[in-house]
């Protein structure tokens, strides 16, 4: 069964063909971020815009490069949520108006949850692609990371979880962002931060990690705070001095010193949960997925510290892609999952796990 995957629900314009939902046909990826890097941050308007530009032609790339015809593409997969509700309106109506015309089914997808089956991808023709030798085994411990999402989730089966925990203020990916901002390192920050770490001293400086009730829940919001108030009184100044200031005024080695110190902290938050979680539900895989799942201190440590080990996507299937969407999509569909309406799917911007 080959599914086409349709992502816009940020700033990537993705589409993507797979084969009972392990097989990669194509993978194509347009990103509008180098539009955004002067902002700082993703300007939803402009990400609106750039989707309705190129979605056309990223949609045929896919099919061409998958060497394949609509007649042989079985359905359609699309992501309805969360995200940017002008983002997700382009691919949902893109992939409304073509199930209607090509009369295929069209079945929408939880973009949270495809993150975790980008790991179900295991064969490709396409070069460059490192993919898991094997396909991840239920009950499936998954820790999913991006720019808008830290949680962690145990699958039973597909579309059947348990939501263990999650962040209660600030996505890790967030947290990235906000840092290297204030560094001056770049936008997005999580490569950038993870760049100028590798040159800094993690224990240079001390931040705090935090308790909470839940102990697989998440708060990055207090770290980001005093990461800010490090950097000022590193600049040897007051909590006033404005962080747009920082960059600079901070040197090289207190930058990379303060990049090292974060990352040390946010990938410890994240193991402790993770550990916890693994040996108390003794899953069959764990996975970790979503952007910053390409951070290399992460799977590093993780390498380090867990007794399993972790099945991570190809470091292109990390980031936002359309291969995870028609991944889960076959799965949905294989599932006997209720197909939606062309005429009347509608995106859902807040959607949760
Ligand atoms: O999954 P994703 O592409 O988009 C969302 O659904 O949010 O994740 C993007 C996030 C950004 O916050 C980016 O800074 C982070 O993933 N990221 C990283 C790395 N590469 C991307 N964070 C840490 N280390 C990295 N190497
Ligand atoms: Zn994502």
């Amino acid at each position: 069964m080959r599914v086409l995957g349709i992502e816009t629900s940020c700033d990537e314009t993705a589409a993507a063909v797979v084969e009972d939902g392990y097989k990669l046909l194509s993978n194509v990826v347009a990103s509008s971020v180098d539009l955004h890097a002067a902002f700082g941050g993703v300007v939803p308007e402009i990400a609106a815009r750039s989707h309705l530009e190129i979605i056309t032609p990223v949609i045929e790339q896919a099919l061409k490069t998958a060497r394949t015809t609509w007649d042989d593409i079985d359905a359609i997969a699309v992501t309805q949520g969360p995200g940017l509700i002008g983002s997700l309106l382009i691919g949902v109506l893109t992939a409304r108006t073509l199930a209607i015309a090509k009369n295929k089914p069209l079945f929408p997808v939880n973009h949270l949850q495809a993150h975790v089956f980008a790991t179900f991808l295991t064969k490709t023709a396409l070069p460059g692609y490192n993919l898991p030798a094997k396909q991840p085994k239920f009950p499936l411990l998954a820790l999913i990371v991006s720019g808008g999402h830290s949680q962690l989730v145990l699958f039973q089966k597909p579309g059947k979880y348990q939501l263990l925990g999650q962040t209660t203020d600030d996505a890790v990916g967030e947290a990235y962002d906000k840092v290297a901002k204030m560094l001056g390192l770049g936008y997005p920050g999580g490569p950038s931060v993870d760049k100028a770490a590798q040159k800094g001293n993690s224990e240079a400086i001390k931040l705090p990690t935090v308790k909470l009730d839940n102990p697989y829940n998440f708060s990055f919001s207090g770290l980001k705070t005093a990461v800010l108030r490090a950097a000022q009184e590193l600049a040897g100044q007051d909590y006033t001095f404005p962080s747009s200031k920082l960059p600079k005024v901070l040197t090289k080695v207190q930058k990379a010193d303060i990049a090292a110190s974060f990352q040390a902290t946010a990938v410890k938050t994240l193991l402790d949960a993770l550990k916890r979680a693994n040996w108390e539900f003794q899953p069959a895989s764990v996975v970790i997925v979503g952007g910053v799942a390409a951070n290399r201190e992460l799977r590093q440590q993780a390498l380090k510290q867990l007794s399993t080990s972790v099945i991570y996507p190809d470091i292109k299937l990390c980031t936002d892609n359309a291969a995870m969407i028609a991944a889960l999509g076959y799965f949905q569909a294989k599932g006997g999952a209720k197909l939606a309406s062309p005429y009347s799917l509608e995106v859902e911007p807040s959607l949760s796990m």
